[in-house]
């Protein structure tokens, strides 16, 4: 469906013509003024120069042309050659319907689809998900749902941390402490066992106390890296250990990302890339894009226009050794292969910036991404505590994903079961549904790239921009739809009538604005901007609600016209968060 601005301006378009103006000023937009305005067009002023004549006889000169148009209430010149305009309400009634009638609730998916990678989420195996990957998983996981609906091909990555050191210290510490599992004997020959000798508990204890010997024990520490290289040059046992770890821990990763309704196409990682290593660092050589520095083999990636220092990208260290850009070039290389795709798209901390523009300059450079290929890096800010400082448990140890999230549904029910009489039961599944929106809206609805302070208690309230407010909103509208079926109103295909009322009108103007608030919130990856839209959409409901007695109106065709504005809410609504990553319950 057009959009509104658009269609205003189809219309302003010829009176500008006809009133002897260029139509390129002929540009519509939301008013600045809601009180006096729905939209404004400010051609007027930006003509003036052109005509030598003062703006506001343009914007007479052009009024008197739109004067007959059945779209507008009313269309007004006023100093200093504004042109206001408020469009009339069975233009905005047909436009309701019009999206009512819609599948896709008047968005017009992309002209051009393009294969995008999405490359978010990026735990590291064997090691737990903290509050720094919940940013990559939330975001990404909204861009992608934006991307979708937009009618592209997103594929997500979760592009694993799985081929470092955590994996060598956790081969060490096994050794130490069970040295007669066969994975040690360098002389066996039989099959592993597909058992694995630990369990993802076990995992979670084993890690960290390897990583707490080995920055205090330097001789564990040589042991552990000496393994990694084991492991990564192919020793069978410890192969065969590193697919146990795998295994265990990627399946609790999909146990806890299911959780936060986090979907990956492809569960690929670091190790995916390594066969493709020896063949491009060859080519890098051989076409003269490499050469040694202090023993290491290096891509200068130094541009002209630079205004800071670009270190050059580091491919191998002096022993030989691949590195993080390696593996991401590398990965490059097996996705154009496999994937071919227009865009790549990651989202890390911003910390690490650096590391994808080195990346990004040495792919382009060697060729291992076409010309055209777009790669995109989006770095989130730091999810800090009420203190200002990075997210931390009470005792001030990192806050793992689950407790976090276990902290937020306990808030959630406790505040649940404080507001009404609910079955116990009942209100745990909801604090479940409604925490999620608290976690993932208290998130989004910043601009990613900043930092952000998590307060429990401000995202898990019912008032006020958060994620429950806008759940309670749904909520309150699905309860209306039900009395008002219970009391035998049947659905109506009758239309959608003209506002009745000024906040009627204006929770209709607000809906009418989803296409495009959809376009720009994918054009700048910002879902913030679907955030700040539904908060918009959600008060605007509720002031038609409270001024609306919708369930005792006498005019069944009146009745029967807000019932269909309702559900034409409630779909919008649901709509955003679904592609924001989270569900409304039936009740709360
Ligand atoms: N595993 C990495 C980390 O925890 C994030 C991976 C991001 N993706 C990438 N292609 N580098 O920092």
């Amino acid at each position: 469906m057009k959009k509104i601005i658009a269609m205003i301006e189809e219309v302003l378009v010829p009176a500008f013509e006809k009133a002897g103006y260029d139509a390129a000023y002929a540009r519509a937009a939301a008013s600045n003024r809601p009180d006096l305005c729905e939209f404004q067009c400010n051609g007027a002023m930006a003509a003036a120069k052109a005509y030598k004549k003062a703006p506001i006889i343009i914007a007479n000169d052009v009024v008197k042309e739109l004067c007959g148009s059945k779209m507008f209430e009313s269309v007004q010149a006023v100093n200093p050659g504004f042109i206001n305009i408020k469009l009339s309400g069975s233009f905005l009634a047909g436009y309701m319907n019009d999206m009512q009638a819609d599948e896709h609730l008047s968005v017009e998916k992309a002209k051009t689809p393009r294969r995008i990678i999405l490359d978010y989420g990026g735990a590291n195996v064997a090691k737990p998900l903290h509050v720094g990957h919940l940013r990559s998983a939330i975001i990404g996981e909204s861009i992608k749902r934006m991307g979708r609906f937009m009618g592209h091909e997103v594929i997500g990555d979760v592009h694993l941390g799985d081929w470092g050191l955590q994996m060598g210290l956790i081969i060490t510490e096994l050794k130490k402490r069970q040295p007669d599992l066969p994975y040690f004997d360098e002389s066996f020959k039989g099959e592993y066992p597909e058992e694995a000798p630990f369990t993802i508990g076990d995992l979670e204890e084993i890690y960290p106390a390897a990583s707490k010997k080995s920055k205090e024990d330097e001789a564990y520490r040589e042991e552990a890296l000496e393994a990694t290289k084991q492991l990564q040059q192919g020793t069978p046992g410890y192969r065969a250990l590193w697919s146990h770890i795998m295994r265990v821990s990627i399946a609790d990763l999909r146990k806890n990302y299911s959780r936060l309704n986090v979907e990956f196409d492809l569960w690929k990682g670091e190790s995916d890339a390594q066969p493709y290593i020896p063949d491009m660092v060859r080519k890098m050589k051989e076409q003269g894009f490499a050469h040694e520095d202090q023993g290491a083999l290096v891509v200068d990636v130094r541009e002209e226009t630079d205004v800071k220092e670009i270190p050059p990208c580091i491919i191998l260290k002096s022993d030989g050794a691949a590195l993080y850009a390696t593996t991401d070039l590398a990965t490059l290389v097996e996705r154009r292969k496999l994937y071919d795709p227009d865009e790549v798209f990651y989202l890390t901390d911003k910390r690490q910036e650096m590391h994808f523009i080195q990346v990004f300059r040495c792919a382009k450079k060697t060729g291992i991404v076409k010309e055209d290929t777009k790669l995109t890096f989006l770095g989130f800010g730091t999810m800090n505590g009420k203190d200002g400082k990075p997210f931390k448990t009470r005792d001030g140890g990192v806050m793992r994903l689950e407790h976090l999230i276990a902290d937020i549904e306990e808030e959630m029910y406790r505040k649940i079961m404080d507001n009404h009489e609910i079955d116990p039961t009942e209100a745990r599944e909801t604090a479940k549904i409604v925490g999620l929106s608290a976690i993932k809206y208290g998130d989004l609805s910043n601009q990613a790239s900043k930092d952000y302070v998590f307060d429990i208690d401000r995202f898990t309230s019912f008032e006020g921009n958060t994620g429950p407010y806008i759940l309670y909103t749904i909520v309150r509208i699905k309860s209306i739809l039900n009395k008002y079926k219970a009391a035998g109103g049947v659905e109506s295909k009758g239309g959608i009538l003209a506002a009745a009322n000024d906040s009627e009108k204006a929770l209709m103007l607000e809906i009418s604005r989803f296409n495009s608030v959809m376009e720009t919130a994918f054009e700048e990856r910002a879902p913030h901007k679907i955030c700040s839209y539904i908060y918009d959409l959600a008060n605007a409901f509720n002031r038609f609600y409270h001024e609306t007695k919708i369930l005792t109106e006498e005019d069944p065709a009146q009745q029967a016209s807000w019932i269909q504005l309702l559900q034409l809410t409630r779909r919008v609504l649901e709509c955003a968060i679904e592609i924001l990553g989270f569900d409304a319950p039936e009740r709360m």
